[in-house]
């Protein structure tokens, strides 16, 4: 079935906007944060024209084929960074309602199947006069992406790929919702932080972060990652997105 106004307005029971085609999903909901839209509200696309990854990079969202979802939240200022807990959380739990198996969390919030990426999570805050206006958190989630003859094969995978059934994704929507909302109600509890770190598959693993190259030792309640190099220096790395588009007394 595909994504309509009319299903989702069945589905969900919060406000949001729904597109057959936006530019991003974040954009969207950063402009909709910014005239006063409710905490929990959402903004759903059935695909993306410009999509926004991490670290500047575009993000893939074919019509018809994927979750491309941004949530409004206004969490506290000492939290922002655990909105990657929530959303990776949230579609690793959606990944295993529908049956995959050997899932994990790349560090920060890339949940993989046997390795290979099935969501891509962007939050983002918005800051007015160096003050916490709130924060969008961005997911897209590959249902049946068609990964077969492009460059990512290797690398990034679909849900459909692994259960060998049509999924809803009005329904998945739903439930991935309702997850993150149960999440995000835990944001400054241990759980949140003892249960994504018990999924990372990044520790104990040699990583490279930032040009900081060595052996992941810890993830720490705020999100960051311990990595010691050859000599024995920690050094800790952050995720670093949150603070993009904070002005300078908001960093
Ligand atoms: C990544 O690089 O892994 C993060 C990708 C985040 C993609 C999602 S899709 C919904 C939302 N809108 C965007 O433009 N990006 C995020």
């Amino acid at each position: 079935m595909t994504l309509s106004q009319s299903i989702l307005e069945r589905q969900l029971s919060r406000p949001f906007k729904y597109f057959d085609q936006v530019d991003s999903t974040n954009d969207v909901a950063k402009a909709w944060l910014a005239a006063g839209a409710p905490e929990g509200a959402v903004v759903i696309a059935n695909a993306q024209t410009r999509g926004r990854g991490r670290q500047g990079r575009s993000w893939r969202t074919p019509p018809n084929a994927a979750l491309a979802l941004s949530i409004i939240l206004k969490p506290a200022k000492a939290h922002l960074s655990r909105l990657n807990m929530v959303a990776a959380l949230s579609v690793y739990d959606l990944a295993a309602e529908v049956g995959c198996e050997e899932l994990g969390i790349k560090w920060p919030n890339d949940v993989e199947i046997n390795g290979r990426k099935v969501c891509g999570i962007l939050p983002e805050a918005l800051w007015e006069g160096g003050r916490l206006a709130g924060a969008v958190l961005g997911i897209g989630v590959n249902v049946r992406v068609d990964f077969k003859r492009s460059p990512l094969s290797g690398t990034a995978i679909s849900l459909e790929d692994m259960v060998e059934r049509r999924l809803d994704r009005a329904q998945l929507s739903a439930s991935l919702l309702r997850r993150s909302k149960q999440w995000y109600e835990q944001i400054g509890a241990p759980v949140l932080h003892k249960t994504w770190k018990s999924r990372l598959t990044t520790l104990n693993r040699a990583v490279a972060v930032d040009g900081v190259a060595g052996v992941a030792v810890d993830a720490l309640p705020d999100g960051s990652l311990l990595i010691r190099d050859d000599s024995g220096r920690i050094h800790q790395a952050g995720s670093g997105e949150l603070y993009a588009h904070s002005d300078d007394e908001g960093r």
